[in-house]
């Protein structure tokens, strides 16, 4: 990824060749990835079952681009989206709302009302979403057929071993609905939707299989125990998202094809054990393993500072651009892009240029001699960067450039100072 100018490249395209053409900060995509990273999931799961019943529905909260989207459908795959406005980017990217699955929590009436009109699979997180579904079906005045295709969200109540708040099917987990309340869920669900399937999602940015391996265990019983005690012959069991990446060298990651082997053997013999449909289809949510470390962010160094205390590179990108830091103490390995092989000198703390003393993308690192102007690339940004960008401190959201085999183009505008006034109404 170094050239032979010592610069950092993705996709074969020069990083600080797009620094002098475009303003920084902006986010690079790099398409070849993505493709790849979504054939290695899918293929390790398709392995060991009939092809066309593995379905990947990439979480698109991760980045929800529309050049990402596009990627992954001309993949074949199909989406997990979270709110009216996923649902909305997927059909635009021109995802079929039979491909969608519509997971969210605390829904309001609008919200679910959003997806049921559209016709994509509406995953419940609780028996307040279920009434209001029902609610909506009831006035619709469709017929019987126009039953919303249905799936509850289980809480599985394991710990997945990550950062507290990427943790979601705990005991104490505001998601899903525990054992005995589901089974009373889909009681209720019989009688008025067209029940389809059965979802978890423990958590993110797990580095374990363990916890796959467990949770995928107690949610194929549970299967059983919907068709043995209600009968419900299920069309797809969802195990969700989270599988963890690498983001700093040496961190512990999970085996993809170990992991898939062994959920597989345990799926394969809970479906026998159970007598399951042999048509059953197995859905899986990933969005970081997909998109994260198919890009990175560009920033300028603004100034390099040295207080009494500290040695601080200011630059002109801030947790508004780039989050996780701030918001979850993550790391995300920050190179000097012009300066990529070269020999390490001095340790700094990143600073962003928000106004608060959080806004830090990483502490005490070593790195080669910095001047202003330099170029910062802030690497694996693909998963939870762009999507989670705001206009913090006013100032307009991120350009994004999308590279292929060597070309480059703009996939998104860096907003503009007039977006701060979109839907304002001032006398
Ligand atoms: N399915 C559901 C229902 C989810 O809630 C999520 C992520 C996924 C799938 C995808 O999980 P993944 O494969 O990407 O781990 N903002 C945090 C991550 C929040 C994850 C939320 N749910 C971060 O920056 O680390």
């Amino acid at each position: 990824r170094i050239n032979e100018k010592h610069h950092l490249a993705i996709g074969s395209v020069d990083i600080v060749e797009l620094a002098e053409k475009f303003p920084t900060p902006f986010y690079v995509i790099d398409e070849q990835r993505i493709r790849q990273r979504y054939r290695e999931f899918y293929n390790a799961f398709s392995k060991h079952y009939d092809k066309n019943k593995i379905k990947i529905k990439y979480a698109c909260k991760a980045n929800s681009s529309l050049a990402v989207l596009k990627i992954l459908k001309s993949e074949g795959a199909g989406i997990d989206a979270i709110s009216p406005g996923e649902i909305f980017l997927a059909l635009k990217a021109g995802f079929k709302a039979g491909d969608i699955i519509y997971t969210g929590v605390n829904r309001s009436y609008d919200d679910l009302k959003y997806g049921y009109e559209r016709g994509v699979v509406i995953n419940l997180d609780s028996f307040c979403e279920a009434e209001i579904l029902k609610e909506i079906c009831g006035e619709s005045g469709k017929g019987a057929k126009e039953k919303p295709k249905i799936s509850f969200r289980y809480n599985p109540e394991i710990k997945p071993e990550t950062h507290e708040k990427l943790s979601t099917g705990l005991k104490e987990s505001k998601f899903g609905l525990h054992e005995n309340d589901i089974i009373k869920a889909y009681k209720f669900a019989k009688k008025h939707f067209n029940v389809a399937g059965l979802h978890m999602h423990i958590g993110s940015q797990i580095t374990k299989a363990e916890p796959f391996i467990e949770a995928c265990e107690k949610i194929m019983n549970l299967a059983g125990k919907l068709k043995k005690n209600l009968g419900i012959e299920l069309e797809f069991i969802d195990f969700g998202g989270g599988v963890g990446i690498v983001y700093k060298e040496g961190q512990e990651f999970i085996d993809l094809s170990f992991l898939a082997e062994k959920m597989m053997k345990i799926i394969k013999r809970k479906i026998e054990e159970h007598s399951l449909s042999s048509e059953l289809e197995l859905f899986f949510e990933p969005g970081r393993y997909i998109a994260g470390d198919a890009s990175l962010l560009v920033a300028r160094v603004t100034c390099v500072k040295r207080t009494p205390y500290k040695k601080f590179i200011g630059i002109d990108a801030g947790f508004n651009t780039l989050t996780r830091p701030a918001m979850y103490n993550a790391y995300h390995e920050i190179i000097i892009a012009n300066k990529a092989d070269f020999e390490a000198e001095e340790s700094f703390d990143i600073a962003g240029n928000v106004c608060e003393s959080g806004d830090i993308f990483g502490t005490d690192r070593a790195l080669p001699k910095v001047e202003k102007g330099d170029i910062v690339a802030i690497l694996d940004a693909g998963a939870y960067c762009m999507s989670m960008a705001s206009e913090y401190n006013a100032r307009p959201l991120p350009g994004e450039i999308i590279v292929n085999k060597g070309e480059y183009k703009v996939s998104r505008e860096k907003g503009k100072l007039e977006d701060l006034l979109r839907n304002q109404v001032v006398e």
